[in-house]
């Protein structure tokens, strides 16, 4: 027998002013199969049109469709609903800006980061488009590509203590980019430019550790991995330009 689901939905619309943030609940039906992507569109189609949410692939790729879910930061496409209480709590994403409901704005906060992580290839070659493109081992591009599989989904940044209390904290997401550049023997930046960019508080330094990012992962990318290599690997840097100087007195 199929279950009635209880989905109880943020609702808010900043641009209206008449609106103001609340909880409005839903009561469907559970059909075979079905996602939150499928209950939530039954939803706008059948009960109220004006409930805002952001879907694009419905297959786990663009990441628009991260929210909180029972507490927990997920993909709506790829969460079924018989994997959930028939109670369910959808939230909209904190720390990105909320455009309305459960949509919220996760490309200007990835651009800025990726801005001030300065996400592209850095080197002196000039582009030759007539060249052969640059070779690399298929075990090295696979590395790469194994770091390189974010689809900018959020849920990392939503799950993170230090991303909620420090406002302009970088996140796991642009500390991997970052260890995606490091691995990439194309970029000619060295440790002390790395060190420059996210060798702070608002960088490594204020991860805590404890590992939120890659639980929540839904491409269950190696965050852990990424952010200890990235640490060790600065912390000696920063020993290694104060060392010398102490030394000197
Ligand atoms: S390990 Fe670091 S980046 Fe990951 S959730 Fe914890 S504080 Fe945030
Ligand atoms: S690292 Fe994982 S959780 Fe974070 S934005 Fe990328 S895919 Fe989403
Ligand atoms: S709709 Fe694209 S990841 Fe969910």
């Amino acid at each position: 027998m199929s279950r009635i689901l209880k989905l109880n939905i943020f609702r808010y619309n900043p641009k209206d002013l008449n609106s103001k943030p609340h909880i409005e609940t839903f009561i469907l039906n559970e059909t075979e199969s079905m996602t939150l992507f499928i209950a939530l569109n039954r939803i706008r189609s059948e009960q109220d049109p004006s409930l805002q949410f952001d879907f694009c692939c419905r297959a786990g790729i663009c990441g628009a469709c991260a929210m909180i879910i029972n507490g927990r930061p997920d993909l709506a496409c790829r969460t079924k609903t018989k994997d959930l209480p028939d109670n369910i709590t959808l939230l909209p994403l904190p720390i990105f800006k909320l455009i309305a409901d459960l949509s919220v704005d996760t490309g200007s906060w990835f651009r800025q980061m990726y801005q001030k992580v300065e996400s592209w290839i850095h080197t002196d070659m000039v582009f030759d488009s007539n060249a052969q493109e640059e070779r690399m081992t298929n075990h090295l591009a696979e590395k790469i590509y194994e770091v390189d599989r974010c689809i900018e989904c959020g849920c990392c940044v939503a799950g993170c203590g230090t991303a909620i209390m420090r406002e302009n904290f970088l996140g796991a997401v642009s500390l991997n980019r970052l260890a995606r550049f490091i691995l990439d023997p194309r970029d000619k930046r060295t440790t002390n430019a790395y060190f420059d960019l996210v060798g702070t508080d608002e960088g490594i330094f204020g991860c805590m550790g404890l590992l939120a990012c890659e639980d929540v992962c839904p491409k269950q990318i190696p965050l852990q991995d990424q952010l200890g290599k990235l640490r060790r690997k600065l912390a000696l840097a920063a020993i290694n330009n104060v060392l010398p100087k102490f030394l000197r007195g």
